[in-house]
């Protein structure tokens, strides 16, 4: 298992849309395994493939249903598909591949999703809240989307400079990603 490097804003990898799993073999499981370290070890809630640089429809979320984060939701959706969404929620939002950034954003509040699980059982989900919100937020990687092309134009514009800085290259002050594959995690 292994931590990956994390893209940035600004790889097009993050722009392309993921490709559905048809075999689930040992390396969806590894890949499934890689995504929760990388998520666990960059202390994310959620991580879709395209975030490590994999074409594929999987992603995994681990949202804490409680203040303490003692009790969670976690799960790894492969091929998901949000078949219903209802009523809609404002809350603030960030991304590991848009380090430095964070703006509320509107979503639905609860979500039914369809995906298959690691040995490619389907499963339907219902969701609200915190885990709608990443989920979500997820399924928007896996087809190129970001949150902040959800926002308004106005923010949008008020975060050019900054996203364009992110596409350079340049990282925040104080950004410090984990040890990648070999280090300390
Ligand atoms: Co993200």
């Amino acid at each position: 298992m292994a931590i990956l490097p994390v893209r940035i804003y600004g790889d097009p990898v993050l722009r392309q849309r993921a490709a559905e799993v048809k075999s689930f073999d040992v390396s969806l499981l590894r890949l499934v395994a890689d995504l929760r370290d990388t998520m666990h070890a960059y202390h994310g809630v959620g991580l879709a493939a395209n975030q490590v640089g994999v074409l594929e429809r999987v992603l995994v979320v681990d949202v804490p249903l409680d203040e303490e984060g003692v009790s969670r939701a976690s799960h790894a959706l492969v091929n998901p598909v949000i078949l219903e969404r209802s009523s809609s929620q404002s809350d603030e939002e960030g991304c590991l591949s848009i380090p430095g950034i964070n703006e509320d954003v509107t979503r639905a509040l609860t979500i039914r999703v369809r995906y298959q699980d690691e040995a490619g059982r389907s499963v339907t989900l219902e969701a609200e809240g915190y885990l709608a919100r990443a989920i979500q937020h997820e399924v928007d990687h896996l087809d190129g989307v970001l949150f902040v092309d959800r926002l308004s134009p106005l923010k949008r514009q008020f975060l050019r400079r900054a996203l364009e800085s992110l596409a350079r290259g340049e990282l925040p002050d104080g950004y410090a990603p984990p040890l990648h594959p070999g280090g300390a995690c």
